[in-house]
């Protein structure tokens, strides 16, 4: 099948090769012509696991191409994808200008029916925004049909999420494109949920809160963990084995981040209002996320005293691990905090350090992990790469000035660093 993806950012990336892999004719479209032209050149504009070997695997069989001509994407496509950003505004709402100048381009590069499916997340009734634009702007009245087709990618681990999705969701408004849906995804083995456009649109931001929920809930029951000497991954395990409930999202942390969670939820929260509920619920999550992370670093100036002219050690900046991505990323939030308190920084992260560089300044950047603690005060796991888990802790414990260890992602074993001479403060333990 002849697929086009509109937006070649992280979504529109994965969807478009996972596609080509699945033995679909792909072409990505992008306006950035320097993001084409890196990409046509076997360059890659993302960190991904497994995304640069899966492009050149499919560009070289003739399955993927990428161009900056939507004109052309769009003549070649039976199915277009719109996968362009929905950045978020000052009021937590959503700037759909991006899907409404697609959907316009779309329209006026139609020739011939055409599925339009859109992959961005958007709030709910965006689907029949987009059908009337193409509607009003198409020439000649060409026949089409819109479909809300939201993704469930994680950063990180997302070829095997598209590839063996839990499910894929297409909204439809006619069940004239169900059985052309079911084809596009027959390659990948998951079971294709048909409901309504605006139903498609709600799972989504729906499906988001309520994981962003999940770990705010155990976020605030660390700090009764913290209150009473109990120990939250016990509690975590113990709640997760009921498969109501499932030990998935459960890992207390010093806060979600990320370009979609903390969006999400204030769209969701956004959208609400607009509809005339008041969705407290979900400001309370953001509200426990926050403090989350107040505590985390209330927990290091009370345990370091005085801040100002010390060196503390970070590892992590991402915003979670497998990922270069450091957009609302809470590591990035931990060392800002960290420098206004006057502390200096010597950071690492495996693979975020570059994107890091822009936005964090005045830090130094250590190229081994092992090496981080080096003239440091004390040590703080910020981003759960499972590589710190090999930390050399000997030689940790012998450069810092006292061996002290902030962990916001729950790496160690307490009852070992102990064991091992640290001062080891976790989460909820
Ligand atoms: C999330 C969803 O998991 C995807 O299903 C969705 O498609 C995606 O958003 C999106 O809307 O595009 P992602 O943001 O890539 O994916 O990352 P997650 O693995 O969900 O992690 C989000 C944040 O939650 C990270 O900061 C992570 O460290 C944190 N987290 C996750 C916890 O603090 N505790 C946990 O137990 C799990």
């Amino acid at each position: 099948m002849k697929i086009t993806i509109i937006g070649t950012g992280y979504v529109g990336l994965v969807t478009g090769t996972c596609f080509a892999e699945g033995g679909h004719e792909v072409t990505c479209v992008d306006s950035d012509v320097n993001k084409i032209k890196v990409l046509q050149q076997g360059g890659m504009p993302i960190y991904e696991p497994g995304l640069p070997e899966l492009v050149k695997k499919n560009v070289a069989a003739g399955r993927l191409f990428f161009t900056s001509n939507t004109q052309e994407g769009v003549e070649r496509s039976d199915f277009i994808f719109i996968a362009v950003s929905t950045p978020p505004q000052p009021d937590g709402s959503l700037d759909l200008s991006f899907v409404e100048k697609v959907s316009r381009d779309i329209a006026s590069a139609m020739t011939s029916y055409k599925i339009i499916l859109d992959k961005s997340t958007v709030p709910v009734r965006t689907g029949e925004k987009v059908a009337e634009t193409i509607g009003r702007f198409s020439k000649g009245k060409v026949d089409f049909d819109v479909v809300s087709n939201p993704e469930f990618l994680r950063e990180g681990s997302a070829i095997e999420d598209f590839m063996k999705p839990d499910r894929v969701v297409v909204g439809v408004s006619s069940p004239r494109p169900v059985e052309a849906l079911k084809a596009l995804y027959a390659p990948f083995d998951a079971p294709v949920i048909v409901t309504s456009i605006e139903s498609a649109e709600l799972i989504k931001h729906a499906a988001n809160s309520f994981l962003a929920l999940k770990i705010s809930y155990i976020n605030a029951v660390s700090v009764l963990c913290e209150a009473t000497g109990a120990n939250v991954q016990e509690v975590a395990h113990g709640m997760g084995m009921d498969p109501r409930i499932g030990r998935k999202f459960l890992d207390a942390s010093l806060g979600f981040g990320g370009s979609c969670f903390p969006k999400d939820l204030s769209a969701f929260i956004a959208t609400s209002e607009m509809l005339g509920y008041e969705f407290g619920l979900l400001k309370e999550v953001q509200k426990i996320n926050l403090g989350q992370m107040d505590r985390f670093v209330k927990k290091i100036t009370d345990t370091l005293w005085v801040v100002r002219d010390k060196t503390i050690g970070v590892l992590g900046l991402a915003f979670k691990q497998d990922t270069d991505d450091v957009r609302n990323s809470p590591a990035i939030d931990l060392c800002k905090r960290l420098q206004r308190a006057g502390a200096r920084l010597r950071v690492h992260d495996p693979q975020a350090m570059e994107k890091a560089g822009a936005i964090l300044k005045d830090v130094d950047y250590v190229a081994d992990m092992n090496e981080v603690a080096e003239g440091c005060d004390a040590l703080v796991i910020a981003t759960e790469w499972p590589e710190f888990k090999k930390l050399d802790l000997d030689r940790a414990r012998r450069c810092l000035s006292h061996p002290i260890i902030f962990d916001g992602r729950n790496l160690f074993d307490p009852v070992e660093m102990e064991r091992l001479g640290f001062l080891y403060k976790g989460i909820g333990r």
